[in-house]
This record gives structure tokens, sequence and C-alpha cells, in this order.
């Protein structure tokens, strides 16, 4: 059986992130934080989430505003995890059975894990049982203090542990599964006797036993999952881990990772098989990647759209764009917001689009600049062409029709069309609009004076 109510602790300010941004919000992967255990709750189960936010709480509410099995509680100033609680009782008024409480700073925590707590709960039915990992670096983590018998019997926070229970390397992960009945009978029993004179929910385990309620501990596989994230460094450490957890998922899916190491890929990022993604590539947001695409070295790709057989050469950069089949971007590439690329488009080097849609087959292959264009099928965009797109106040349109050649160090001075068919020669400003099948051309005449250069030499 599942726990379907989760309690999400995330209130506190993160002081030791030395940030401007709640702790909670902070990136790993392509996720905020919160969001990471948010994700965890809902794959053991969970249906209705209720938040506890404090600091930057309208922050909090914005980013997860869309998320309908979400409901988010004000603590308004930050008491302990035990007051943390309390704030959210509440909401839990109506409901019975247990619940899992977790917090916001452990984004490695995995469904699996929580739902093996949430079924250990279930199977002992104790009042409370909580999820514990033994650590070589216990100091800072509350710690775990069983008898002789080896029963838990309560937990002790750093700050008030004796020399002797410091020593204990078993550590509370500040994630339980409680039954509701005798959280909401004795959440208000708490006090703040302590070292940090705050309300501890840890205290709900020693009275649970001296309430002979009863209380389980579920030891975590792995420690890692645990690792509550308090500053940058365990921040990089803990983005590392679900990196290697990305790309673990995506290179037995059937994706080559040339360095695994060395691929940033968002946690939304989708990539198709048999594609290959060589070292520095940063996949981000909800980008979607075909099969048998070839990513080279240091591409960056955010929200974007590849289909298959795509081949982004290195150092490409490509942002809210549309990618067809088959097409050839770079190296040296800049796809900006609004580009369409349908079948078979090359984008050669150091071309910068923004704000296209390129039929089938079309060719930009050097050193060309493509804004609010339209352009037709197989079209040749010569070298150094710019659509002159920008008078100064407002954007213009460019339309080229399908079978259209562009020569070399062409400028189209947007608005302009120029129709099917066309041959545009290199140099050209194109300043008014090209009919359909036209040579157009315009060059100051050539001048050749010939021995010139051998008088002035003399
Ligand atoms: C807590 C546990 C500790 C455990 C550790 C695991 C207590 C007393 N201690 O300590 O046993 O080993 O987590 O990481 O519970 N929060 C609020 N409101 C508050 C205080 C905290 O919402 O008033 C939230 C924080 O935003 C955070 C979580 O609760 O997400 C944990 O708080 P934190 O201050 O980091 O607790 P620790 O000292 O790490
Ligand atoms: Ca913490």
């Amino acid at each position: 059986m599942s726990v379907t109510t989760a309690l999400i602790l995330a209130a506190g300010k993160g002081t030791r992130m030395k940030s401007g941004l709640v702790k909670v919000l902070h990136e790993l992967a392509g996720k905020p934080m919160l969001g990471w255990s948010l994700a965890a709750a809902r794959e053991a189960g969970a249906a209705r989430i209720v938040i506890v936010a404090g600091h930057q709480a309208d922050q909090v509410q914005e980013q997860f505003k869309h998320d309908g099995d979400i409901s988010i509680v004000l603590q308004e100033q930050q008491l302990g995890t035990g007051h943390a609680v309390s704030c959210a009782m509440e909401q839990l008024e109506e409901l019975s059975g247990a619940i899992l409480i977790l917090c916001g700073d452990t984004p490695l925590l995995t469904g699996a894990t929580l739902q093996r707590l949430a079924d250990e709960h279930n199977r002992t039915a104790a009042a409370v049982t909580v999820l514990t990992a033994r650590m070589d670096k216990p100091f800072g983590y509350g710690r775990i203090v069983r008898d002789a018998d080896g029963r838990v019997r309560r937990i002790v926070e750093q700050k008030d542990a004796s020399q002797d229970e410091q020593a204990i390397d078993e550590v509370n992960s500040g994630i339980y599964c409680m039954d509701l009945a005798f959280l909401k009978a004795h959440i208000g029993r708490l006090g703040s006797e302590n070292a940090q004179n705050e309300y501890y929910l840890t205290d709900l385990v020693g009275i649970a036993v001296a309430e002979h309620a009863g209380c389980a501990a579920v030891l975590a596989d792995n420690p890692d999952e645990i690792l509550g994230v308090n500053d940058r460094l365990q921040l990089a450490l803990a983005t590392k881990v679900l990196r290697q957890r990305i790309n673990q998922r995506l290179m037995l899916s059937g994706v080559t990772l040339i360095d695994p190491e060395q691929c940033y890929i968002d946690a939304t990022v989708q990539v198709g098989c048999d594609t290959v993604i060589w070292p520095g590539c940063t996949l981000r947001g909800q980008t979607v990647i075909g099969c048998n695409c070839l990513l080279e070295n240091n591409v960056r790709i955010t929200d974007c759209t590849l289909a298959d057989r795509v081949q982004i050469k290195a150092g490409s950069v490509l942002a809210e764009s549309e990618v067809g089949a088959e097409v050839s971007i770079g190296p040296m590439a800049h796809l900006r917001p609004g580009t369409v690329l349908h079948p078979q488009v090359k984008i050669g080097n150091f071309v910068e689009t923004k704000k296209i849609v390129m039929g089938e087959g079309s060719k930009a292959s050097h050193l060309t600049y493509l804004g609010d264009a339209t352009i037709g099928k197989q079209v040749n965009i010569g070298c150094g062409t710019i659509t002159c797109n920008y008078d100064g106040t407002r954007k213009h349109t460019t339309n080229i029709g399908d079978n259209v050649f562009i020569g070399s160090d062409v400028q189209l001075v947007a608005p302009v069309t120029v129709g099917s068919g066309s041959l545009i020669a290199a140099g050209t400003t194109v300043v008014r609009d090209v009919p359909p099948d036209t040579l157009t051309l315009a060059r100051t005449p050539q001048v050749n004076k010939e021995g010139w250069c051998l008088k002035k030499r003399n």
C-alpha cells in the first residue's frame, strides 16, 4: 500500500548557501532542488503534497503554480523542523493513515527508497519510521541513538550530542513516514529546550518510544541518497550524482556518450537511440533529440526539438528551435529562438539565424545572418549574405521563394521579397522586390586601369 500524502519542509533560508536565492530553488541538472524532492514523493505514490515555505515563499509558489497536487503553507518564522510541521497541521486535518515527511534539501533521495520506507512503516505499524544512513563523516547530522538491543530510542542533534553520541555513524536523513493520528496528537508537545532553541521534529522519535507507539528505522542502501545540501560544495556534489544518474539512464537506453563525465544533460531532456554525444555538450530544458544524431564537442542546446539523423558540429549554440531530419549545423553556428529548419537544410560555420523558416534542402553554408525570414526549398544562400531586418526602430521580414540562388555578399534590405527561381548576383544590395525567375544585379561597374600599378611602383 502506498502512502498518498507527503509533506515537504522548505521554509529555511539556507544561510550557508550565501545566496540571494532561497536554497530550495537552486537548480540541479535542470530542476530546482525542491523539484527533486517532489519527484521522489510522486514516484513513491504521493498524490497530495503540502509544502511548508517561508523564505521567498512567493517565489516557491510561482515556481510550482501549475502543479495541481501541491498546496503551500506559510511558516513565517523558522522556529525549527517541528514547528514547520505544526504549520501544516490545518491542511492535514481531514486526512488519516500515514504521511511521508521530507526535506526540500535532499535532492538525491529516490522514489524507490521512499517507497521502501512507506512499506516498512506499513509492515511494522510503527507510529514513526525514520530513514537513516551510515556515514563516514556523520558530522552535522542528527544521530540515531539505539539501545543495547538495537532498538531506536531517540535522535540527538549534532549540537546537543555528547562525545559518545557524536561517535555514532548512523544518521537521521530528516525523512520519515509517520502515522497521522500520532502526529496530530503529539506535535503540540514538542519543546525547544535544546542547543538551538528550536522545535525539533526529531523529538517525536523519543516521544513515540516513551508512548510505546512504536518507532522503526530503515537504513538507506546508499548514503549518497540522503545527502542534505547546505552549501555550494554539496550543491556541486549532488548535481554531479544527479548528472551521473541521468547519463546512465541515457546510455542504457542506447545513447553513446563519449565521455559521460563531461556531458551536462538536464533531467527533462530526451535523447533517441544511437545518438552520439561528444564531450562538453550541454542539453537543457525541454529539449528532444531524435535517433542517430551526432552532437560534436561543446554543443549547447536549450529547449529545441531535433528530428533523426541531425548533425550538429562543434561549438554550435541552439535555442528554442525546431530542426528537421538530416539537417547539418555548424561548426560554430548560432540558432536563436524561432528558427525552424525543414529536412536536409544545411547551416554552415558562423551562420546566425533568428525567427526563420527554411525549406527542405536549402543551404546557408558560411558567414551569414538570417533573421525574420521565410526561405523556400532548395535555396542557396551565398557566403556573407545578410538579411537587413532592422531599421533602427522596427523589424521587417524577408521572403525568399523556392529554388532561389543568392550569391555571396548580398544584403536583403527588408521588407523585401525575392520571387522563386531568381538569381541574385554576388555583391548585390536588394532594396526592391524581385519578381520570379529574374536575374538581379546591382554593382558599380568595374574599371580596369591596365599598367597603373607598374607605373606607381617605378
Ligand atoms: C535536520 C534534522 C537532522 C538531520 C538533517 C538531515 C532536525 C531537528 N534535524 O537537521 O536530524 O540529520 O536534517 O539533513 O529536524 N525547515 C523549515 N522550517 C524550519 C527549519 C527547517 O521548513 O523552521 C526546513 C529547511 O528548509 C530544510 C529542512 O527543514 O529543508 C531541514 O532543515 P535544516 O535546518 O537544514 O536541518 P538540519 O540542521 O540539516
Ligand atoms: Ca539540512
